[in-house]
């Protein structure tokens, strides 16, 4: 057995991308290693959406350098490769500058992994491959997946046709790309018999989704979901990233009509100023943005919202930032995820003039942070008192501790529950901790139910 050690960083659908590699190259004899010191195969599954995030790329791989160099003394060897959007907007540099890389795979060829691992042992040297599009990636990849638990990713949709200005997701994945329904179901389908619960469909843009349907007509997200929740003991479905322009009429009355789709949605808004806005190119203004807010909570009551921020997008003033505080007031977050603007290479804002400094995108973030924040907090001080249903996903780090996930995607620990993993019990909850809750199971559920491994074959 050859061992395989993959470091991700950054998104979800990386995550995704993650644990596709490792179904493609099992197949070649490459087990998981719990770190690169032992691995024969080491994969960077690189991030560009913020900060410098190459420079991090760089480093690690002087490090990991000195391992293969370490390798080789022994007698050994080791293959690294370098994958994901750093690698698709820096392929060339990368090994230009690191000679020990041995390949560089886009997002959307990393389906030719074992192919590319066979020919540089063949020829040595290294191989760069950052093709598009992403179709052929969906057609090439294993049928076989792996489930890490009960609760999956699976990326329906890739790239970005929206092009935010301060965004490098459009240069980086690419235009926007749908998987066909069949081939969505079917995967979905392989999961559950593996004991998954729960689905969150991935994409950039993923209520843009718009994939080829039974009819061959063009399927809409909600259609998609429509068929998802038909699939006997798939209990929840989430979806993310989406963008306020594309949640179309009929994926705000699915949420009213759908009961395994969740209450919970991620709809970033990244700023409430209406000049900041078009200046981000995102194509809807901060009223917009409210009015599909109110229509989603008339669709599903009692909906979650998160959302995205950037603060210092350049030309920001302390106006466009009241703004901003101002909708987060209207709106009331039970989450977010808040970002100082970073110029991205490539990109038009990072061309612009009037960078907002450090200090007040310091200052600016902390202010957005703290009402977030406290949003947060009055959002799970709220659960207290509530019965939610909780599928648990793991053991905790207490003998008999289980921790899961609420509909509105909190973390929830409850004791004497270690043995329900796999299972959606009602929880009882008590109390609050800055990142997760704690309840008592309602039920009598003490009964030994099925572990999620033995749950596959019942
Ligand atoms: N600077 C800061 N934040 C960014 N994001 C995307 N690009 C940038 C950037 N250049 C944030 C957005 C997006 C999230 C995934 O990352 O808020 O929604
Ligand atoms: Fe980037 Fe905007 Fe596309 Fe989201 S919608 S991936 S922020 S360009």
């Amino acid at each position: 057995m050859k061992k395989l050690f993959i470091k991700t960083y950054g998104c979800q659908m990386n995550v995704y991308d993650s644990a596709r590699m490792a179904d493609l190259l099992a197949p070649l004899g490459y087990a998981p290693a719990e770190s690169a010191t032992d691995a024969d195969m080491v994969i960077l599954n690189t991030c560009h959406i913020r900060e410098k995030a190459s420079e991090k790329v760089f480093s690690e791989l002087g490090k990991l350098k000195e391992l293969k160099d370490q390798k080789a003394a022994d007698g050994g060897a080791m293959m690294i490769a370098v994958a994901g959007c750093v690698a698709q907007a820096e392929g060339a540099e990368i090994v230009r500058r690191q000679k020990a890389v041995d390949i560089v795979v886009g997002p959307q060829s990393y389906h030719r992994l074992p192919e590319l691992i066979a020919r540089i042992t063949r020829e040595r040297g290294h191989a760069l491959e950052t093709d598009f599009p992403a179709q052929d990636k969906f057609d090439s990849l294993p049928e076989e997946i792996s489930a890490s638990g009960p609760a999956a990713l699976l990326t329906v949709q890739e790239g970005c046709d929206k092009f935010c200005t301060f965004c490098v997701v459009p240069y980086t994945r690419g235009a926007e790309y749908s998987r066909p329904v069949e081939q969505i179901l079917s995967e979905a389908r392989r999961l559950v018999a593996k004991g998954v619960r729960e689905i969150t469909l991935l994409g950039q843009n993923v209520n843009a989704y718009s994939g080829a349907g039974f009819d061959g007509e063009a399927a809409s997200l909600a259609q998609l979901i429509c068929a998802l929740a038909k699939i006997d003991r798939l209990a929840r479905i989430r979806y993310m990233t989406s963008h306020p322009r594309d949640m179309g009429d009929d994926l705000i009355a699915a949420h009213g009509e759908i009961e395994q789709l969740m209450p919970y949605l991620h709809l970033p808004v990244q700023s409430g100023s209406d000049r900041i806005l078009a200046a981000m190119n995102r194509q809807h203004t901060r009223d917009d943005y409210l009015r599909l807010v109110e229509r989603i909570r008339a669709s599903k009551p009692g909906l979650a919202l998160s959302s995205d921020f950037i603060v210092g997008f350049p030309g920001e003033t302390d106006r466009d930032f009241e703004d901003t505080l101002s909708v987060i007031r209207q709106v009331g977050y039970a989450s977010a995820f808040s970002f100082k603007y970073s110029p991205r290479p490539g990109t038009p804002a990072a061309a612009a003039s009037m960078h907002v400094p450090e200090e007040v995108m310091s200052a600016r973030l902390e202010a957005l942070q703290s009402l977030l924040l406290e949003q947060q907090r009055a959002f799970n001080a709220g659960c207290v008192g509530t019965t939610m249903p909780v599928l648990f996903e793991k053991t905790g780090r207490k003998p008999g501790q289980a921790i899961g996930r609420s509909p509105y995607l909190q973390a929830v620990h409850a004791d004497h529950a270690a043995h329900l993993i796999g299972r959606i019990c009602n929880v009882k909850i008590e109390s609050v901790f800055p990142n997760s809750l704690k309840g008592v199971l309602l039920e009598k559920q003490a009964r030994a139910f099925g572990t999620f491994e033995s749950m596959a074959s019942n």
